[in-house]
């Protein structure tokens, strides 16, 4: 029998519940909003009305549209109201308890053949389906924050879950004007896994002063091509939640990188949450960056390694002095790797700074322990006149862009090799959840397999950190010379 959906439930109208329930309505089907309280429930109904509201003043809806999209959505505070519905999807906060007790009295209320859906980002969907009488009718279905705006579902089955059921709620996405990648149930599914490891390294990294918040943010920006840097990010999907996601992934895998960054703790603890309090990693009351600075006064600049003939010639062309290194008073090493050997084999090492071009939008500006804070401040003139930002950072392995990039690639790797979620499913899943401009698989062929696992090699001989160690898959693919991984056989 094919189930139709034609009515649902939305339980938890936060952000991603409010979210969700427009996605239903806006695709044609009657919903019910479900909150406590009705201070909540107005909240909710706040966010339908702001959302639909925006899409309205950018010309997006008309008011016609606008209204029979509200009125397909009926606000309620009782449960029992669900009593018809043909599913009925949570978004409540992500404490195990919680689920578990709506579950309950969602199985109770609903009528026999109700599919109940979690829209949990980690917690086990054969938990939350064990405490019902009808695990087989349990699925997961995880949205992404905006849900209107990111096209993903993961759709999620555990070993209870009914024949068939999965590829209903997979239609029922698509329905939506989704995409659904089906996965089974494990912590994280593919993109918290992939997104919270790699969001929660940005934090250790601010928290270690490898670079600044905004530096960090820019970096993956306009370095990878981000649609946010981690941090606006984080602050976007709330810093509780983040936080909560993350000790769901690291109660399963023990892997100190989901540990979370004590930041988190300290952030949540004094409720600064993100975007929904009015401030997480940014606050609201910040004013803008710093205005770019004036034209450095240098007298001479040296620029050594590989690339230094063209950066000099830009530099010439905007009227600086260049000169050897021994002359110059700042010493620019273009260099993908640290700059400290290099440093204490001058004269006057405090001259010297790193600087690694990435893409053709930022540059990593790297000081050494040497580096003097008026030949850092210098290089980052320089690097403003070529029409670069500057990323400040620390005189690390891989500064900033890599030393986030090259592990998350890394996890992929992993979780593919795990059989858990096949090539072409991560990397949708990564474009359509997070906006990324490819997915990691992509990202893994354009830089290069060596160049990564080399990195990956770099990152471990710096930090010790065991997950940094090139995926065995990822060692053998360059020793057997096979160019990309789409590429096995
Ligand atoms: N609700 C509805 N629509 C929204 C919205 C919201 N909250 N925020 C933005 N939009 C819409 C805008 O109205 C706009 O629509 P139009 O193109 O029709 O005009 C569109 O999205 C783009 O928005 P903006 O122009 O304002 O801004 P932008 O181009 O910077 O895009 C963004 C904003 C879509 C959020 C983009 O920055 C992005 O993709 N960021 C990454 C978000 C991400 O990674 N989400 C996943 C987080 S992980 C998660 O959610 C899972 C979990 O369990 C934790």
């Amino acid at each position: 029998m094919t189930r139709s959906f034609e009515k649902v439930g939305v339980v938890g109208l936060g952000t991603m519940g409010a979210g969700i329930a427009e996605v239903f309505a806006r695709a044609g089907l009657g919903v019910t909003g479900v909150e406590a309280d009705p201070a909540a429930l107005e909240r909710g109904r706040g966010h339908l009305e702001g959302s639909t509201g925006r899409a309205l003043a950018k010309g997006r809806l008309t008011e016609a549209e606008r209204a029979e999209i509200l009125g397909r959505v009926t606000f309620t505070t009782s449960l029992e109201d669900l009593a018809d519905a043909d599913l009925v999807i949570e978004a409540i906060p992500e404490v195990m308890d919680f689920k578990r007790a709506l579950f309950t009295d969602l199985d109770r209320i609903c009528k026999p053949s109700a599919v109940l859906a979690t829209n949990t980002s980690s917690l086990s969907v054969t938990e939350i389906a064990a405490t019902t009488a009808r695990p087989g009718q349990v699925v997961g279905m995880h949205f992404f924050n905006p849900a209107p705006v990111m096209k993903l579902v993961e759709v999620i089955h555990t070993v209870t879950t009914e024949d068939g059921l999965a590829e209903e709620v997979a239609a029922l996405a698509r329905r939506l004007g989704k995409t659904p990648v089906s996965v089974g149930d494990r912590a994280g599914f593919v993109v918290n896994r992939l997104l919270l490891t790699y969001l929660n390294h940005a934090a250790v990294l601010l928290e270690n002063g490898l670079a600044a918040r905004d530096d960090i943010d820019a970096a993956m920006k306009l370095g990878v091509g981000l649609p946010m840097g981690p941090f606006t990010l984080l602050d976007l999907i709330g810093l509780d939640t983040s936080y909560e996601v993350l000790c769901v992934l690291f109660q399963e895998s023990r892997d100190r990188r989901h540990a979370p960054a004590p930041i988190l703790r300290e952030l949540v603890t004094a409720g600064l949450l993100g975007r929904k309090t009015g401030g997480g990693f940014h606050r609201e009351e910040e004013p803008g960056g710093p205005p770019p600075t004036a034209k450095p006064s240098v007298g001479s600049v040296a620029v050594l390694g590989e690339g230094a003939e063209e950066l000099a010639a830009k530099l010439a062309d905007a009227g600086f002095k260049t000169a050897s290194a021994e002359a110059a008073d700042v010493v620019v090493a273009l260099s993908r790797n640290p700059v400290i050997e290099l440093a204490a084999g001058l004269p006057r090492p405090e001259r010297l700074v790193g600087l690694h071009l990435v893409g053709d939008r930022i540059a990593e500006v790297a000081s050494t322990a040497l580096t003097s804070s008026e030949a850092a401040r210098a290089v980052e003139g320089l690097v403003r006149i070529v029409g670069r930002t500057p990323v400040r950072c620390k005189d690390r392995a891989e500064f900033v862009v890599d030393a986030l990039l090259y592990p998350y690639l890394n996890d992929a790797v992993r979780m593919y090799d795990s059989g858990y979620a096949a090539i072409e499913d991560i990397d949708s899943a990564m474009k359509l959840g997070c906006g990324y401009p490819s997915g990691p698989f992509e990202m893994l062929d354009e830089l290069g397999l060596e160049t990564v696992r080399d990195g990956l090699r770099a990152l471990y001989a710096e930090y010790r950190e065991p997950s940094f160690a090139p995926a065995p898959l990822l060692d053998q693919l360059v020793t057997a010379g096979v160019r990309s991984i789409r590429d096995l056989p």
